[in-house]
């Protein structure tokens, strides 16, 4: 058998069969030459049947790539309206998130069907999967993302891939175009393919970056973006303080901020100085040695991913008619506890970050000039998702986590 039907074997079995030891009986049985009897027919028919339909003792696999050989000309198809993804239907932790074969989306007439080759594990992607909320959010995360179990199995919030099927009313992207596409809340890009309408947050991918940068632009772009531009205004001279400035939703806002013309100053641990001062921050500040707030320094804007900063922390590293903005804001900062008095000119901005189509247009025009560079700390396959998710778990990562997809 060659690598790349045992391959599929394996997709089959770890999509079919749960259990570890019951998929290593049923993918023995899979790979198998023509005609050899299994050496335990009986337990592996039983695995197979409780696979696929009850009553069938053994099957064939059959697919355009793949088909294997059993003794009963019987068939369960693994077919092409299909496609693999990885999914989870529980709350948890990373091991929660598995391969699986589920049906291939299926267009509207104003849709793009994209073939993904890569997306990304964001934050978001850990907040939904095991639902750590932001101080005082639990509640609202079983809301937003289902009450007992999952809502929307496949995570994923963007992705870079190739238009494999237009709907008839599609007129901006044709077949073959190589784009990029974010998602946000919707998720569903942990797949071989997604759907998006074609007047969504869907983009011709830059050509001077591969399908793996292009995949991780837009998470912390399409974040940093309106914050910076829509809600803190920022303007051309701005002193610009930005905390947690090595994850991807800082390392998009140094580079927006800088292309805004501000005087950017990252905060970051020790390892991550290089980076930040490496895609453009004019200063680093090694939290680890010195905390910003007893610098004496100030700025107009503080962004804090990392939320550390409550308005408390900062007030005096504000200029007059300065803005914090807590793009990790807890449920105090939602209500507008602890925030400044109107008369100190100072503002706390939270809340969800809302994105435009036009954003993420914006975002592949900077990337295209060079002016935004994606940042990717690891890359994994698809395949190895709930490894990424580990990873993504230790809130420790640079810029993003890319997942390969191969189909
Ligand atoms: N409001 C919204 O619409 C919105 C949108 C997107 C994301 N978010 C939230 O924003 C947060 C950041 O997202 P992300 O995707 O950028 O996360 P991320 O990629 O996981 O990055 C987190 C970063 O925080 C840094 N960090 C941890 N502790 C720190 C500290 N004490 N001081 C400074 N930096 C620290 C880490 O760098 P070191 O290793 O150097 O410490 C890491 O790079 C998440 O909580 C996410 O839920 C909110």
């Amino acid at each position: 058998m060659d690598r790349q039907n045992l391959r599929h074997c394996q997709r089959i079995a770890n999509t079919v069969v749960s259990s570890q030891s019951e998929r290593q009986l049923f993918l023995d049985h899979l790979t198998r030459p023509a005609g050899e009897v299994p050496s335990d027919p009986r337990r592996c028919g039983q695995i197979i049947a409780a696979s696929f339909k009850p009553g069938l003792s053994f099957v064939t696999i059959h697919s355009p790539r793949f088909t294997s050989h059993a003794p009963d000309g019987r068939r369960a198809q693994i077919t092409e309206s299909e496609m693999k993804a990885m999914t989870y239907r529980r709350y948890g932790g990373p091991d929660v998130v598995t391969l699986a074969n589920v049906p291939k989306p299926t267009l509207k007439p104003n849709e793009v069907l994209i073939r993904i080759l890569a997306t990304t594990v964001t934050s978001a992607d850990w907040r939904a999967r095991s639902l750590s909320m932001p101080g005082g959010f639990s509640l609202f995360g079983r809301l937003v993302f289902g009450l007992l179990r999952p809502r929307q199995p496949i995570l994923g919030t963007e992705l870079a891939g190739i238009i494999d099927a237009i709907g008839p009313a599609v007129s901006r992207f044709r077949v073959g175009d190589e784009v990029i596409a974010f998602t946000g809340g919707r998720f569903g890009c942990h797949a071989e393919y997604r759907a998006i309408a074609e007047d969504g947050m869907t983009a011709l991918k830059p050509e001077n970056l591969s399908f793996e940068e292009a995949a991780s632009l837009s998470f912390g772009a399409m974040n940093a973006l309106p914050f910076l531009r829509d809600q803190a205004r920022i303007r051309r001279g701005d002193h610009v303080l930005v905390v947690g400035a090595s994850g991807a939703v800082g390392t998009a806002a140094i580079q927006i901020a800088k292309h805004f013309g501000a005087v950017v100053t990252g905060v970051t641990s020790t390892g991550n100085v290089a980076l930040v001062q490496s895609i453009g921050a004019d200063r680093a500040i090694d939290y680890t040695k010195v905390d910003f707030a007893t610098t004496g320094d100030s700025w107009d804007i503080i962004l804090d991913t990392a939320g550390t900063v409550p308005f408390k922390r900062c007030e005096m590293s504000l200029k007059p008619g300065g803005r914090l903005v807590a793009v990790q804001g807890s449920l105090g900062q939602w209500l507008g506890l602890g925030k400044p008095s109107r008369k100190s000119g100072k503002r706390v901005i939270t809340g969800v970050a809302a994105p435009t189509p036009e954003d993420l247009r914006t975002i592949a025009d900077l990337a295209a000039k060079g002016e935004l560079k994606p940042v990717i700390d690891r890359v994994y396959p698809l395949e190895d998702a709930a490894k990424a998710h580990a990873y993504v778990d230790t809130g420790r990562k640079r810029g993003s986590v890319v997942l390969r997809v191969v189909g």
